[in-house]
């Protein structure tokens, strides 16, 4: 096993060929990827519909990457034991989606997974301080969620700061990541605000060599996937 280097680099499958989605995974864990990042639309939540559990089943024997589950759904909580049973390790749900996220955070721990919040554009960060103590992952969308392929908003900037603080000051350890126009240009951006990973569709599936364009994602372009690239802060 490779050694954990930071940011950690998750790849959305929203951008890869959908007619090759095994191998698009495989593709990307050869290449360096962390996590796997499957992004759930309903048509409701959000203007576009992706996939479901069945899907995230058939695909889960390609890779032993966690699969970070971004729910993208409302309601959210009859969903919750399909996509566990389904392979999810973290399955992260909007504190925009419903009114009992304390509730559907505690019944993804008890299935199993690690529980994840994402901030829409318009929410704050105090909206998710009382779940703080709930939460392994808290992602912060750079984009209005929906779509792969859209500019990165940097507003969001001193939002990631923000929560950065609010984790160091939780003395718990939340990973911080960042999904939505992220590519070269952004992503130095994010981590510096605070981020330690980087979710990125088109930056990865877009570009036709998959470890070169995950390296370009990391500080100084490196390329080496063993490298020593950002501690986490504390
Ligand atoms: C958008 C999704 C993202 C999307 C990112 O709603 O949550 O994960 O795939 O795509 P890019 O990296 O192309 O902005
Ligand atoms: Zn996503």
């Amino acid at each position: 096993m490779r050694p954990v280097s930071y940011p950690l680099i998750a790849p959305s499958l929203l951008a890869a060929d959908f007619t090759r989605l095994g191998e698009e995974i495989e593709a990307v864990a050869m290449a360096g990827a962390d996590w796997i990042h499957l992004d759930i639309m309903d048509g409701h939540f959000v203007p576009n519909i992706s996939f479901g559990p069945a899907v995230v089943k058939a695909l889960r024997p390609r890779t032993t990457l966690p699969f970070d589950v971004h729910l993208m759904i409302a309601p959210v909580d009859p969903y919750l034991e399909a996509f566990a049973k389904a392979g999810a390790d973290q399955i992260l749900i909007h504190i925009e989606a419903g009114p009992h996220t304390h509730r559907s955070l505690q019944l993804i721990r008890d299935l199993g997974a690690k529980p994840g919040i994402v901030l829409c554009p318009a929410t704050p960060p105090e909206a998710i301080a009382e779940v703080m103590d709930l939460v392994d992952v808290i992602l912060v969308m750079t984009v209005n969620p929906g779509f792969g392929g859209q500019k990165f908003l940097h507003s969001q900037l001193p939002k990631i700061a923000r929560l950065r603080d609010m984790i160091t000051r939780s003395g718990r350890a939340i990973h911080l990541a960042v999904d939505g126009g992220i590519d070269a240009a952004t992503a130095p951006l994010a981590t510096r605000a605070g981020a330690d990973v980087l979710i990125a569709g088109s930056a990865v599936y877009g570009r036709p060599d998959y470890a070169a364009a995950m390296a370009a994602l990391r500080p100084d372009g490196a390329t080496d996937p063993q490298a020593e690239y950002l501690p986490l802060p504390r």
